[in-house]
């Protein structure tokens, strides 16, 4: 099991929005629902639409660029089924929002 990478502070990032980083390499979107924070794959399989940009609800962000939906747990896409992002553990400490870039799905 890898370790967890510190990313950004809880407070960067807006409820209900999120925001996209480099992490070892990998673009990955951060989102806040409520305080509760998930991690998945920045890059829309679309079209590259940046998931980052996008918009959290019933844990499921929506790209901003054509709509699509991605369940942040399971990564599977509602618009699409072919389409599928990952998804990476992240945990809270401190303030300091940790992810784990070995995707879990
Ligand atoms: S690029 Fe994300 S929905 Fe088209």
């Amino acid at each position: 099991m890898s370790d967890y990478t510190p990313v950004t502070k809880t407070s960067s990032i807006k409820e209900g929005r999120g925001k996209s980083f480099t992490v070892n390499g990998r673009r990955i979107a951060i989102l806040n629902e409520n305080g509760q924070f998930c991690a998945v794959d920045n890059t829309c399989p679309h079209a590259m639409g940046s998931l980052g940009r996008g918009r959290i609800r019933n844990g499921i962000v929506v790209c901003p660029v054509h709509g699509y939906a991605y369940n942040t747990e399971t990564g599977e896409c509602q618009t699409d089924p072919r389409l599928k992002i990952r998804t990476y553990p992240v945990i809270v400490e401190d303030e300091q929002i940790k992810v784990q870039t070995e995707p879990t799905k």
